[in-house]
């Protein structure tokens, strides 16, 4: 397979394992809602805040959309559409070292989203899929690097969304499209739901019979060819004949129609002697099969989407690339489940966020979001507020959508330069990370406390009031973690080590958590024998120093 070579890639090749796993810290100033709705906004670098995120939604995630900047050059806007915002070119200086003197845009823009990319696959399903806005300055380097991290046989299709809805008089040659790149994490497993008929195609049903199962459309009863049982003269209601015209034959044969006649679902016109046609009801139409073509009409464009910033917000100048909602339903209807996760990592003003709080209030569906938006002022001022205003509505303009979201922001990382642990490192914490690091796989929803008291609570959705030692079973392995006095102050270092007594105290899994075939304890040490730990099932895993770091 031919691939793609730029300056910096050896050194970003493996970059995503090297970010350190960082706190998360909420700000419910900036949070609105129902804090438990599962829904997040977090402010930060995404590379960063995916490494955060990862221990709690990696294998989750059904649908990711991405608007990275498209390096377009024009540094004059909000954001710095080029790579080339203070924050990357710090971050690229200490990626790539002095070779990143020597970059050109299209260098720092693959160096930027390799790694970024390479991360947000581990989030997806086994049927999940990743749908990336781009226009032609990178669309090429984009396919060769999805080519490389997802396989050539998961891209599934490049959509082209007609973003604008006339030339632009500027331009000797305007541009009337953006792209939407689609891969899947296994195109063998993904399937895609059609798409819901726009009113416009709705309109089309009529009911001039007054038929109880609504409006309905009707198409030509032929078909082309010969077949010898599809020949029958057919006798209209108002008692004229009809043959099937030169060179084509009925649709069926003679039992099928009569039973289609019987069922009301052959229309022979207002005076009943008009040749026949079939009835298609609105409400047994299904939807349209998805193409590659999105036109404005039917996904909006970007005056739309701007319009759509400014009546939430008010502000003409508050966000200069917002997609359109409608753009983004598009994508959570083909590609979501009523409770699926979406995650979009270039949040901007949060437009996917919006889709998904106003899809969930008209179908009662229950999808949750997760957005990252590096820029500050973007995610506290616009982002936020703007999310804000879909949950609680804003006068007669903006019904209120429902549901809420956290604000999240990057806190310390989890480990300092010599492995320790974070003094700020609460139990949830560790415990997300180690059983991340252990299994591989997100830590499940733990019991609450008997009082369900939370003296810390994560911003991370549902895992908070989690506090037993037992972390969860993953293919067999229950995993435990002592750590904070988990088990009490009355054992050693409070419950952190591991004795015959503490032993003993451990919770067994339940049998719905499936069989344990082994039991890996963390914790600070271990007072039982070699011997002892074979004979019970026991790997012990000392902290902080056989933990994974990063
Ligand atoms: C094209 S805009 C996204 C617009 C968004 N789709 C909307 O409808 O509002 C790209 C956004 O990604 C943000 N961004 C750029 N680099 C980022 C990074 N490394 N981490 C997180 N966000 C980043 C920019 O600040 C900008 O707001």
């Amino acid at each position: 397979m031919p691939t793609l070579d730029w300056i910096g890639k050896k050194a970003v090749l493996n970059h995503h394992k090297q970010v350190p796993y960082r706190l998360l810290h909420c700000d419910a100033s900036l949070s609105a809602g129902g804090p438990d709705a599962g829904n997040l906004l977090v402010q930060g670098d995404n590379l960063e805040a995916l490494k955060a995120l990862l221990p709690y939604y990696a294998g989750k995630v059904k649908c990711i959309y991405i608007d990275p900047p498209y390096n377009t050059g024009n540094e004059k806007w909000v954001y710095n559409d080029a790579v080339n915002s203070p924050e990357m070119r710090h971050w690229l200086g200490k990626v790539v070292g002095a070779e990143a003197e020597d970059l050109s845009r299209h260098d720092k823009w693959l160096c930027m989203m390799y790694p970024r990319l390479a991360l947000l696959r581990e989030f997806l399903t086994e049927d999940g899929v990743l749908f990336v806005s781009i226009d032609d300055t990178e669309l090429q380097g984009l396919r060769g690097m999805m080519d490389e991290l997802f396989g050539v046989r998961n891209f599934v299709a490049n959509a082209v969304w007609q973003k604008r809805t006339s030339p632009d008089m500027r331009l000797s040659f305007s541009t009337a499209h953006d792209y939407v790149v689609l891969y899947a994490k296994n195109s063998d497993t993904v399937r895609f739901r059609k798409i819901p008929k726009s009113k416009k195609q709705a309109a089309q049903f009529k009911n001039p019979d007054n038929d109880p199962r609504g409006p309905w459309v009707s198409s030509d009863y032929t078909a082309q060819g010969y077949r010898p049982n599809q020949m029958y003269t057919i006798r209209t209601p108002g008692g004229k004949e009809y043959r099937p015209p030169p060179g084509v034959c009925w649709k069926n044969v003679e039992s099928v129609f009569l039973e289609l006649v019987r069922d009301g679902r052959i229309w022979f016109g207002k005076d009943g002697n008009a040749m026949p046609r079939r009835k298609t009801f609105l409400s047994e139409s299904g939807g349209n099969s998805v193409w590659t073509w999105w036109s404005n009409d039917e996904v909006g464009h970007t005056q739309e989407a701007k319009k759509e910033v400014v009546a939430l917000l008010g502000d003409e100048n508050a966000f200069d690339t917002p997609k359109p909602t409608r753009l983004i339903r598009r994508i959570l209807e083909i590609a979501t489940d009523r409770d699926s996760i979406v995650l979009d990592s270039f949040a901007g003003s949060a437009t996917t966020g919006h889709a998904v709080l106003a899809l969930n209030k008209a179908d009662g569906g229950q999808r949750r979001f997760v957005l990252v938006e590096m820029d500050e002022s973007i995610a506290a001022s616009v982002a936020a507020q703007r999310l804000r205003r879909v949950v609680e509505g804003k006068g007669d303009a903006v019904p209120a959508c429902g549901g809420g979201f956290r604000y999240c922001k990057l806190g310390e990382p989890l480990f300092d330069e010599r492995g320790n642990i974070h003094e700020s490192v609460r139990f949830p914490e560790l415990a997300g990370h180690v059983f991340f690091t252990e299994t591989g796989a997100p830590i499940p929803r733990t019991p609450r406390r008997a009082n369900g008291a939370d003296p810390h609570p994560s911003p991370l959705p549902g895992r908070e009031r989690g506090y037993s030692p037992l972390l969860g079973v993953h293919n067999g392995k229950a995993v435990y973690l002592l750590f904070n006095g988990v088990m009490g102050d009355k054992r050693p270092n409070g419950g952190n080590v591991l004795t015959g007594a503490v032993l003993r105290e451990l919770p067994d899994a339940s049998p719905s958590q499936g069989e344990v075939t082994v039991r890996v304890i963390y914790g600070e040490s271990c007072r039982l024998g070699a011997a002892r730990l074979k004979r019970e099932g026991i790997v012990f895993r000392q902290i902080p120093y056989e933990i994974k770091v990063t």
